[in-house]
């Protein structure tokens, strides 16, 4: 855009701190120059006016409002109750929770110290015993009042301590909370438990802080805790997405850790020769055309987390994500509320705008399930979220193992 870069040139190349205060001592902000930070307000600037004038229908609709193809209810076919009882920690948006329910799990509560998260839950199922804010918050809760009330816990605590994201400093990040899960399972002393985490987590850096902080202790506590890990791809479970994901999974009963198989996919991405159903391209998923320009594909990774100081409502992760997503004809940046919000503020590339029920279906949420919160905080909670058919498969999987032992 020509007014854009009036003038831009004239600015010096040298890095320039953001005037915006950071609100947490680990974020690193942006190592800007005062040309990219200028060219940055004045987008900024311009999508707002964009966004004013298509809330105001000044604006031509690039594209119809898009009716999905993919219906993630078909990903994770709803179980028989099994009689077990399952509680949550650090809930987020609920995909753990979904997950559980839709395997057959009775729900008996969740924790979550965010209250909008709380809230989506809250919203979605009013029937369900939540615990939100400081009361959500797993630092303060008795653990020992669960004891004899709870077969799975379920949880994953804040990935940023060990996120390629972020600065990975494991323990003296102070958002580390697995000191925090495993206090809570042993207080608890549930049948299984699931706790799950991003695969920077199951590399060599950290290949001590597992032992030492996770492992050992769930193995020396009692009663003993028989603990499996595994790495899971959300795309083997049919979700258009690129996303893998580290689960530990432990068992009090060694025969029932021995019962434990990992769950197999249950799609096939990209592979001719598999007997498995096809797990969709994105661009197929969201109900849009195949185009030669766009080759469908897989969403890169969603971004995860409320990090940072400004509210984002991007939910690109890196520049090579920023380019993956561009060719699949794909705009992750200024997610729209809603899917007739996101036809009518059409973007300067021509790409397709998300809303929020697009990202939550790419990663996996049935969509029944709703986001009461502002948009940056849903798109936050969908990209802190397990991708539900991923969970599902492995609540199915832990169900098996208790049957058997
Ligand atoms: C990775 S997300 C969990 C996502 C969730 N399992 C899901 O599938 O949607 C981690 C969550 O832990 C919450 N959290 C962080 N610290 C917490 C604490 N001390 N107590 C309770 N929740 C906490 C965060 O707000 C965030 O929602």
């Amino acid at each position: 855009m020509a007014w854009e870069d009036d003038g831009l040139e004239l600015l010096p190349e040298a890095v320039v701190p953001s005037r915006i205060p950071s609100t947490h001592p680990l974020h690193q902000p942006w190592q800007l120059t005062a040309r990219e930070r200028e060219r940055y307000r004045l987008m900024a600037q311009r999508s707002r006016e964009q966004s004013r004038r298509a809330a105001a229908g000044e604006l031509d609709p690039l594209h119809e409002v898009n009716i999905p193809s993919l219906d993630t209810r078909d990903l994770m076919p709803r179980q028989e109750p099994n009689g077990l009882r399952a509680l949550s920690l650090y809930s987020g948006g609920g995909g753990l929770d979904v997950s559980f329910e839709r395997a057959g799990f009775e729900h008996v509560a969740s924790y979550e110290i965010l209250d909008h998260a709380a809230e989506t839950l809250s919203r979605n199922r009013p029937e369900w015993e939540v615990h939100g804010g400081g009361d959500g918050d797993v630092h303060g809760v008795k653990w020992k009042d669960w004891r004899g009330r709870v077969d799975v816990m379920h949880g994953g605590p804040p990935c940023q301590p060990f996120s390629n994201a972020g600065r990975q400093q494991g323990h003296l990040d102070p958002r580390d909370c697995w000191p925090a899960t495993v206090n809570a399972i042993r207080a608890i002393q549930p049948v299984a438990f699931v706790a799950e985490n991003v695969p920077a987590l199951a590399s060599a850096k950290f290949a001590d802080y597992v032992r030492d902080v996770i492992v050992e202790p769930l193995e020396r506590s009692r009663p003993r805790y028989y603990v499996h890990r595994i790495l899971l791809e959300a795309k083997d479970f049919g979700v258009p997405q690129v996303r893998k994901r580290v689960v530990f999974v432990g068992f009090r009963s060694k025969k029932a850790y021995d019962a434990f198989r990992n769950p197999t996919p249950t799609h096939a991405w990209n592979d001719p020769g598999s007997d498995l159903p096809a797990t969709m391209g994105v661009r197929a998923a969201l109900g849009l055309p195949q185009v030669e320009e766009h080759p469908d594909g897989l969403a890169p990774t969603i971004r995860s987390g409320l990090t940072g100081p400004r509210h984002t409502t991007s939910i690109c992760n890196s520049t090579s994500a920023a380019r993956s997503w561009a060719a699949l004809g794909l705009w992750p940046n200024g997610v729209a509320a809603t899917r007739q919000a996101a036809s009518a503020f059409p973007t300067d590339t021509g790409a397709f705008r998300l809303s929020v029920a697009d990202v939550a279906l790419i990663q996996g949420f049935p969509p029944t399930w709703t986001w009461p919160s502002a948009v940056y905080q849903a798109v936050g909670q969908i990209g802190n979220a397990v991708p539900p058919p991923l969970g599902w498969a492995v609540a199915k999987a832990v169900t098996k193992a208790l049957s058997k032992a």
